[in-house]
């Protein structure tokens, strides 16, 4: 309950619009794993990273992702509730090229806006809280690779 209370505080902390938030945590991603760019851009042509980033395909994937988080905060009671949506969700990732070892590091990236958005409201237990939310949501999209 207290790692609840964690994640809810802090995600409502970040404010109303989380997509700047987002921004933070992919750009963050594509540092790590420039490769992945390509997996959105492999039909657009960007004459710099920092052209993909600020193209709409790239805004909108980060919304996306933001309203998945957001639907897993809201639903952190009852995340099994999420099950088919998210294993849907993996499939589509692996459809247009993902490896589920991405994650690992999508998680990385998470940790680095949180850290970055939060200052030092961001502590140790607040890290666990999300890692144990995050590994949930990972889990179920990876079940999408499955057989
Ligand atoms: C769709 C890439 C991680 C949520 C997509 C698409 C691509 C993509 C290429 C299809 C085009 C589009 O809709 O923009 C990636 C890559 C990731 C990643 C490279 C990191 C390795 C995530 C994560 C989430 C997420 C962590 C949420 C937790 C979504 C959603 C869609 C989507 C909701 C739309 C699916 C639909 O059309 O129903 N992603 N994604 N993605 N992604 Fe990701």
């Amino acid at each position: 309950e207290k790692e609840k209370e964690l994640i809810r505080g802090s995600w409502e902390s970040l404010g109303k619009n989380k997509v700047p938030h987002g921004v933070i945590m992919f750009s963050r991603l594509f540092e790590l794993d420039p490769e992945l760019l390509n997996l959105f851009y492999h039909k657009t042509k960007c004459s710099s990273s920092q052209d993909c980033l600020s193209s709409p395909v790239f805004v909108e994937h980060v919304t996306k992702v933001m309203l998945v988080i957001d639907a897993a905060v809201s639903n952190l009671d009852d995340l099994p509730s999420l099950e088919d949506f998210l294993l849907n969700l993996g499939r589509k990732h692996q459809a247009v090229g993902v490896n589920t070892q991405s994650f690992a590091v999508v998680g990385e990236a998470l940790l680095y806006m949180l850290q970055c958005s939060l200052g030092h409201a961001y502590t140790a237990p607040l890290q666990q809280a999300w890692l144990n939310m995050y590994s949930i949501v990972v889990a179920a999209m990876s079940r999408g690779w499955a057989k």
